[in-house]
């Protein structure tokens, strides 16, 4: 995982800034019921997302969590009083506090798939029944927009997804979740040009391709070789699903 302590400060400029944040937040909204309670946005990151959703929703109280404290404290900065550090493998909510519970963006991270159950678990433990968790899936797969960045990029080594979306749907079954909905939003300015990913290649974006790996400037090489080194290729465009916490559960 990259060290999101030292990314907090050009975080929201290297994810599309405010115009990926309102995307977000709109999709993430579409699956939240219109109606006053308490929502915690899971891994808030520097709350770009988490301010447009409390903003868009005055009668719900908005919490966020993050485990890096350079991101809490630019989420604090946007939501002062709102925001706390915690690792969302266990939070730091009694049972049942939350009607929706948000988690954008962090699963894909996770290290294997207990972990990432163990975030589904209290994800659906803080919910109350009949409360609605929204998680992003698939997402390093939706970074393949077919483009000739990607068939330079095809043979790189890579990480089993932890988010792939039957894995997480499975989890959720294990833990009282039901299916809902779904939601797509655009990765507005993510779309990939040869020397922004040249970039991200060196900095670790990659995570299985650390900085320093030899591999590393073989891809460069390649993808310096490509035409309209700063035209960026098609946006991603990111997935997101709702499920809801069965009353029995
Ligand atoms: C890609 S960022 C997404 C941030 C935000 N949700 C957004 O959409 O902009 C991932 C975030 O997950 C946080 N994170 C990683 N592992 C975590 C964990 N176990 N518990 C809480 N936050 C975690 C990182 O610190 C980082 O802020």
């Amino acid at each position: 995982m990259l060290n999101y302590d030292k990314e907090a400060d050009a975080y929201d400029t290297l994810r599309g800034g405010e115009p990926r944040a309102e995307a977000a937040a709109r999709a993430v909204l579409g699956l939240i019921p219109d109606r006053p309670g308490r929502l915690l946005d899971a891994a808030c990151g520097t709350g770009i997302v988490t301010r447009r959703i409390a903003a868009a929703r005055p009668a719900l109280r908005v919490t966020g969590a993050d485990l890096a404290p350079g991101m809490a404290h630019r989420a604090t900065a946007r939501l002062p009083g709102a925001i706390l550090l915690a690792d969302s493998r266990r939070l730091p909510f009694a049972d049942a506090t939350f009607d929706a519970v948000t988690s954008i963006w962090l699963l894909h991270l996770l290290s294997d798939a207990a972990e990432v159950r163990a975030v589904v678990a209290e994800c659906a433990r803080v919910l109350r029944p009949g409360g609605v968790f929204v998680t992003t899936v698939d997402k390093a797969a939706a970074h393949d927009v077919g483009s000739d960045i990607d068939a330079v990029l095809a043979p790189r080594p890579r990480r089993p997804a932890q988010d792939a979306a039957e894995a997480v749907a499975a989890h959720a079954a294990e833990h009282g979740l039901q299916p809902a909905a779904g939601a797509c939003f655009t990765g507005l300015g993510q779309g990939r040009s040869p020397r922004s990913t040249i970039g991200d290649l060196r900095r670790g974006w990659f995570t299985v391709l650390p900085p320093g790996d030899p591999r590393v400037e073989g891809f460069a090489e390649r993808l310096a070789a490509l035409p309209d080194q700063d035209r960026r290729r098609p946006d991603p465009r990111f997935r997101v699903r709702s499920f809801r916490k069965l009353a029995a559960a």
